[in-house]
């Protein structure tokens, strides 16, 4: 693992939009795996900021979300499909057919998953996947005690995460309980891979997944297995290394 720490956030966000637009225009048609979380709000601010300048174009761009809350259509404003919409989408060229992000309400969960496999195989599979990291270690949200051999599945989300991401729905009781995730197997079959971490309520799960043993139990620890992922901190989240 390549690990980079930023003086700030600033400069985190400024890192990673600057490796993402590069490979963009270096690939016009690159497929990229988004994620969402606060952590890349930044990222996506500077990437719009290199758009509105003229220096890259999506035209061409393919997107993958990794995730999406089960029972949230598009229009309700925690979905992530709503999020990426306001922070990204909404600002720059992208197609709308090239933007695939899960859908929380399809009927059948599992076709919807496996179609969604389907569509990241076709478009060539994935050039460069963004993630942030779950307190708990969770990618996507591929909560500990994950399978690491998992695609793309309907996923129970762990009590953590529902406490963490609680502050978004006004009440405990509003988080959804389910999300479909890319599975780790998906993530790990991306050919780059950039995480961003940011607070210091992240360096330790920051220096287990960095140095500590593979296992489930911090599902982002399987990067290690990976031959090209850059973790990009700012001085918080770095603070235990
Ligand atoms: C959610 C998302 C993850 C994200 C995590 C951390 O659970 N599914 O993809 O990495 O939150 O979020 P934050 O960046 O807000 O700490």
């Amino acid at each position: 693992m390549k690990v980079i720490v930023a003086r700030d956030y600033n400069e985190l966000s400024e890192k990673a939009a600057n490796i993402l637009a590069s490979h963009i225009v270096l690939k016009p048609n690159s497929v990229i795996g988004l994620a969402t979380g606060s952590t890349p709000i930044g990222t996506y601010k500077e990437l719009v900021r290199i758009y509105e300048e003229g220096r890259i174009s999506f035209k061409e761009v393919v997107s993958f979300n990794l995730d999406e809350y089960y029972g949230l259509d598009k229009s309700n404003k925690q979905s992530y499909y709503y999020f990426m919409n306001k922070h990204l989408f909404n600002h720059i060229n992208i197609k709308e057919e090239n933007i695939h992000i899960p859908n929380g309400i399809a009927k059948d969960i599992e076709l919807e998953c496996k179609n969604y496999e389907g569509k990241i195989k076709q478009a060539g599979g994935i050039d460069i996947q963004l993630l942030g990291i779950g307190r708990n270690g969770h990618i996507g949200f591929n909560e500990p005690d994950v399978k690491f051999e998992a695609l793309t599945h309907l996923v129970n989300l762990d009590e953590d995460t529902i406490n963490a991401n609680s502050r978004f729905f006004g009440s405990i009781d509003n988080v959804p309980k389910l999300a479909i995730s890319m599975g780790i197997k998906t993530i790990m079959q991306s050919k780059k891979i950039i995480l961003l971490a940011s607070g210091s309520e992240k360096a330790k799960t920051i220096y287990n997944m960095i140095h500590e043993k593979i296992t489930p139990e911090l599902p982002a620890s399987v990067l290690q297995l990976h031959q090209d992922v850059t973790v990009i901190l700012d001085q918080g989240a770095a603070q235990l290394l």
